[in-house]
């Protein structure tokens, strides 16, 4: 190899849910029904999801499992006597097909926003209602909801966002086990971090340019003005060595931006197959050893690394909250030190708005995380070999 290896920092930076492979419609909640037709078909294919989901749930979760799962959720209700037989059960999986969602997702150009979503994540007053609440606060990032679409990964997930978003996508692979949490770093969470990899590609094989986002990433500011345009992939860093095109900066591949075309098709297939040159390894390791890999120049993708000026976390911190995008809950271990720090971050951009803008313009407010995320904290806390719940 004609390249040097790049040295690996603690995996314990960066988590996000899985994700898998073989995608199947079964719903989403869209907003604008065409006809009555086609919202009685919607309320249908709810109404027979929600006796398969129920059904599901009387089998796997028959303990504690279930009482925890009861009390977290709140189900749709649907009238007694309601027609759980279908006829056609192939429509109602295939309602909406990820297709049709992305085209009603998309803006005009054909961007979507992308985030994945699994239980751990979709409880209420977790991490997807944070991430939703930056939008709703953030400067110009309520109008990109519209735009956004969330993947479930698992039946919890999909019936909460259905409860709290308009465009839901279930990603179910054959015979997963929804008991079944995906620890860091094990070979399933491994598998399906790599099928996520492959999920986007097939996004950018629809014609459709994407912004992938984690959902423990905090929206402030639209980013849209911030991307370059003449790039094909575009990254966050934990660590941004000052020069966009560098490839000494570390990628971090909870945030991208890809335009749809030839190259980045190919990029994704590279970067999918080279898990089997590094074995063992997840997609952002394996990114980072690609990223300068001659096979990028070959096929001529324009790799650009965002700047953490503006695509921040708690690796390095976007310190002027003028400049500040999007801001990230990496570099932090464990679900409760990730929400405290996350709260503290939304409160902190609470009180940056508050500010007069003779105040703002002296960027007076910094971040006061990471707190709980801290490395020191995670010295005291635990190691980061320790199996923890995938967060
Ligand atoms: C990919 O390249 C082919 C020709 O090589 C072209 O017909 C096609 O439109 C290109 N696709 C995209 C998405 O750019
Ligand atoms: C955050 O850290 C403080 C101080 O170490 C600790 O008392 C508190 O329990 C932590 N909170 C969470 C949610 O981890």
């Amino acid at each position: 190899m004609s390249f040097s290896h790049p040295r690996t920092l603690p995996s314990y930076r960066r988590r996000s849910p899985p994700t898998s492979n073989l995608y199947t419609a079964i719903n989403s909640s869209s907003m604008s029904p065409e006809s009555t037709s086609l919202h009685f078909r919607h309320i249908l294919a709810a109404a027979l999801l929600f006796a398969v989901v129920s059904l599901s749930c009387l089998l796997l979760f028959r303990d504690n499992d279930y009482s925890h799962f009861a009390s977290s959720y709140s189900f749709p209700r649907f009238p007694t006597g309601f027609p759980f037989a279908s006829d056609d059960p192939v429509a109602t999986s295939n309602e909406y097909p990820l297709e049709k969602i992305l085209s009603e997702a998309a803006m005009e150009d054909k961007t979507v926003i992308l985030t994945t979503l699994n239980e751990a994540w979709a409880a209420p007053n977790s991490v997807i209602d944070l991430f939703l609440e930056s939008f709703r606060i953030g400067v110009h990032t309520r109008k990109l909801l519209n735009h956004l679409v969330i993947i479930a990964l698992d039946q919890k997930a999909f019936i909460r966002c259905q409860a709290i978003h308009t465009y839901c996508f279930l990603l179910v692979s054959e015979g997963s086990d929804f008991r079944e949490e995906a620890y860091f770093m094990t070979p399933r969470y491994l598998k399906m971090m790599w099928r996520r990899i492959d999920f986007l590609r097939s996004v950018l094989e629809m014609g459709y340019n994407f912004v992938f986002t984690d959902a423990d990433i905090m929206w402030f500011r639209d980013p849209f003005p911030r991307f370059h345009h003449s790039a094909d992939f575009q990254i966050a860093c934990d660590h941004f060595t000052g020069s966009f095109d560098d490839v000494h900066n570390r990628p971090n591949g909870g945030f991208n931006f890809v335009r749809s075309n030839n190259r980045s098709i190919e990029f994704y297939k590279f970067w999918y197959s080279s898990q089997e040159t590094y074995p063992g390894y997840h997609d952002q390791d394996v990114l980072n050893f690609i990223k300068i890999d001659p096979f990028i120049n070959d096929i001529g993708l324009k790799m650009i690394f965002l700047d953490t000026a503006n695509f921040g976390g708690l690796c390095e911190p976007s310190r002027d909250l003028n400049q500040v995008c999007t801001m990230h809950a990496n570099c932090c271990y464990g679900m409760d030190s990730k929400l405290h720090d996350l709260r503290i971050m939304l409160q902190d951009w609470r009180h940056y708005l508050t500010l007069p803008p003779s105040l703002k313009r002296l960027s007076i407010i910094s971040w006061r995380v990471p707190q709980n995320c801290s490395l020191d904290s995670l010295k005291t806390n635990g190691s980061p070999e320790k199996s923890v719940e995938e967060d």
